[in-house]
């Protein structure tokens, strides 16, 4: 059982918790209107054992059984209030003897057990781990990950990003480069990449640099105050590898129309 499964656990537990509560809550409140609708104050001896004998009519005539609820929730039904009724008596208003349901003590003591309990594993002996090691040990975990990750070389390339690179002449990358190309670059750049609003990507000038870790990362990160989008949300790291690589192929291609170099000349 992980922690988290801890948790829905604990969550279900409350919320049964809180369950029981409001059905108890429901049953005081259903008696309080019971009871300011038809008042039953204790006033002479005579009348109260009058009422006694009609509550001990009404109870044989019932053969009342307190229910399963009333048992677990460690109420008494009215009936019996009177053998509640505790000594003292203060203006005719006496008390009854409701003692709070075992449940509900055993919950109360286990809960404070529980964090005694809690505070020696976690803060004493150390053998639970806090959110903060916790934590820590999750991000250790995650380099650890990262690097057996990397080391299957199939997801390297699909990770590829600005510094890890490379420049290639591949077909297959070239081809793919081209494609992407066409599908979404050519309505700022041109068919030839020969410029229309983005700059020209042929000549040897470079507003973010010409080497192949600037293009990928303009392409990756975009310019978007300068109205080049940021791809690395919409495509892979590796399409934008390619795309890269394309780009850098189409050097000194010449297309015609060509825009106006921009930026600094790098070869
Ligand atoms: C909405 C228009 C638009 C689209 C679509 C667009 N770009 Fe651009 N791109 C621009 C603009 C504008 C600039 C110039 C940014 C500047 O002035 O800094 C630019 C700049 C660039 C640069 C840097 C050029 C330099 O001189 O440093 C590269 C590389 C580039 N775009 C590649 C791409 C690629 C690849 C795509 C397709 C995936 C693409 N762009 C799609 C508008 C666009």
């Amino acid at each position: 059982m992980n922690s988290t499964d801890l948790l829905v656990l604990a969550t279900c537990l409350t919320a049964v918790l809180i369950l029981c509560v409001s059905m108890l809550l429901l049953k005081v409140v259903a008696v309080f209107a019971k009871e300011s609708a038809d008042p039953t104050p204790f006033s002479t001896e005579e009348e109260k054992r009058q009422r006694q004998k009609a509550f001990d009519e009404v109870a044989a005539l019932k053969r009342m059984e307190p229910s399963i609820f009333t048992r677990l929730m460690g109420l008494k039904p009215m009936s019996e209030e009177r053998n509640l009724i505790m000594e003292h008596e203060f203006d005719g208003i006496t008390e009854l003897n409701n003692p709070t349901p075992r449940w509900f003590m055993a919950l109360f003591i286990g809960s404070m057990i529980f964090a005694v309990v809690y505070l020696f594993n976690y803060e004493v002996l150390g053998f639970g781990q806090t959110q903060e090691q916790e934590y820590v040990s999750e991000l250790e975990q995650a380099d650890l990950d990262k690097i057996a990750f990397l080391s299957n070389p199939v997801n390297a390339k699909a990770a590829v990003n600005e510094s890890s690179v490379v420049l290639t002449k591949d077909a297959i990358v070239l081809k793919s480069g081209a494609a992407l190309y066409a599908n979404r670059c050519t309505p700022c750049h041109g068919e030839k990449a020969q410029g229309i609003v983005g700059p020209n990507l042929t000549d040897e000038f470079w507003l973010h640099g010409g080497t192949v870790h600037d293009v990928f990362k303009t392409i990756k990160y975009g310019v978007p105050e300068k109205g080049m989008i940021s791809w690395e949300k919409s495509i892979s790291a590796q399409q934008i590898s390619d795309l890269t690589n394309y780009l850098l192929s189409l050097q000194g291609s010449h297309p015609a129309g060509a825009k106006a170099p921009q930026g600094e000349q790098q070869k």
